[in-house]
């Protein structure tokens, strides 16, 4: 089969990676991938958000499968177009993406289903929404409606702080025009976060072994959020299991049957950023693909076919499909540019991606060709990822060989799995 993978960052390497293993696997196009991608398949220079060229490009090359990595192609209505072309194409239809794609409706389709998350009002003035936090005070949460690149949130620890976001958002429209015209604001939830995946064919969904993100930039979570800057799986102890039956019970099984009684039954990946409160886990958002970096430590533990699964997802079969697991940790460690998530430079040589052992992968994001030399394009710049029997000696592994790779003010943290080794067993 041949099968084009839309993306560029370390999540699609990593379902390329994953791809490449599969026996049916013909031929792999990335498009645009990267560095990294180039060693397995072929790289196509069309954007992601290209949908009509990555069509054109999938009916001229009978492409078989196409698996999206982003949201952005997803929330347009990629699937949609490949759909109507007769092309197998993997992930949510434009309709389902919208839990992704706009907060506020996001929000509503929680509160028409009954489906646990935190209490919140939608603003269309900002007038009335800085009333409303004189109101009810803070700590308090800000939202813009629509896709912001991961920096559309403000948890507000003062008034202070939650009024000036609002101005940001829906006067000063830093987000754009489109995602500042309408806001929420909501209580704030206190608990563990989490993310669970599940592959989804529309009516029946398989929850994926567990993998947790760290979201802040600098070690002992402290500093901004970043898009992830490492993660491992599985995470035992993470889920209680009645936490995980009201997972399932509650949010996976109504978001499934609400998506297919609106008409838009869910296809693809379903990533659900919970909070784990003293009442039950609560919806903190939906994305509508992969996390990225947590895709990089699934990947290395999946068992199964991942050509096989999607194709599953989109025939809607999954009640047959069988998912296996690595039983061994995988930890993957970004290593980003200085800077980030603020300015950071380009361009630096990267060094001694060649000294590395065959046990670890580097799944390159943020990364460029320059002559023959690999050089940093990105905040985010490599994800150094190793399976190991345990969360000690993998992350041996991983940190022996991150040191091994060096660049200009590259940056890392050195906890990841850290917070493994304090968790109680449920
Ligand atoms: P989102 O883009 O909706 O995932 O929000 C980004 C981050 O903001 C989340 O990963 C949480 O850490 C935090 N967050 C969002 N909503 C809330 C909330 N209601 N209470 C506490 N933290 C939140
Ligand atoms: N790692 C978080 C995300 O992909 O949104």
């Amino acid at each position: 089969m041949k099968v084009l993978i839309v993306g560029s960052g370390g999540r699609e390497h990593a379902l390329a990676w994953k791809v490449a293993q599969s026996p049916k696997a013909s031929k792999i196009f990335i498009a645009p991938g990267n560095p990294g991608t180039a060693s397995i398949g072929t790289n196509v220079p069309i954007a992601a958000d290209n949908i009509a060229a990555l069509a054109d490009f999938a009916a001229s090359e009978g492409i078989d499968l196409t698996i999206v990595g982003p949201e952005i192609p997803l929330v347009a209505g990629i699937v949609d177009t490949f759909t109507s072309r007769k092309l197998a194409c993997w992930g949510p239809s434009k309709a389902a993406a919208e839990l992704e794609g706009s907060k506020v409706a996001m929000k509503e389709f929680l509160r028409r289903h009954n489906i646990p998350t935190a209490p919140f009002k939608i603003f269309m003035h900002a007038e009335a929404a800085h009333a409303y936090l004189d109101e009810v005070g803070a700590p308090i949460v800000i939202k813009c409606d629509g896709l912001a690149a991961g920096k559309g949130v403000t948890v507000a620890q003062d008034l202070a702080s939650a009024h000036r976001a609002v101005d940001a958002m829906m006067v000063d429209k830093v987000f754009g025009d489109a995602a500042g015209r309408q806001i929420i604001i909501e209580d704030i939830l206190r608990g563990e976060e989490i993310s669970i995946f599940a592959f989804c064919d529309g009516h029946n969904a398989i929850v994926l072994d567990a993998a947790q993100d760290h979201k802040q930039v600098f070690d002992g979570d402290q500093g901004p959020n970043t898009g992830g800057m490492g993660a491992f799986s599985p995470a035992p102890g993470l889920l209680s299991t009645r936490d995980e039956d009201e997972m399932v019970r509650r949010i996976l099984l109504p978001t499934m049957s609400g998506l297919v009684k609106e008409g838009r039954p869910y296809v693809g990946i379903l990533y659900m950023g919970l909070m784990l409160t003293d009442s039950g886990p609560k919806v903190i958002e939906y994305n509508v693909r992969f996390g990225d970096p947590e895709c990089q430590a699934l990947m290395p533990r999946l068992q199964a076919d991942l050509i096989d699964c999607c194709l599953a997802c989109i025939e809607g079969r999954l009640d047959e499909f069988d998912l296996s697991w690595d039983p061994r940790t995988c930890l993957t460690v970004t290593l980003t540019a200085p800077g980030y998530p603020g300015d950071y430079p380009k361009g630096s040589a990267i060094k001694g991606l060649d000294q590395l052992g065959p046990e670890v992968l580097v799944f390159h994001a943020g990364t460029a060709l320059r002559e023959d030399d690999v050089v940093t394009n990105g905040g985010r710049v490599l994800n150094v990822t190793a399976l190991g029997n345990d969360i000690d000696a993998v992350r041996h592994t991983v940190y022996s060989a991150t040191e091994a790779i060096t660049f200009d003010g590259m940056h890392y943290r050195k906890d990841i799995g850290k917070r493994m080794e304090s968790r109680p067993p449920c």
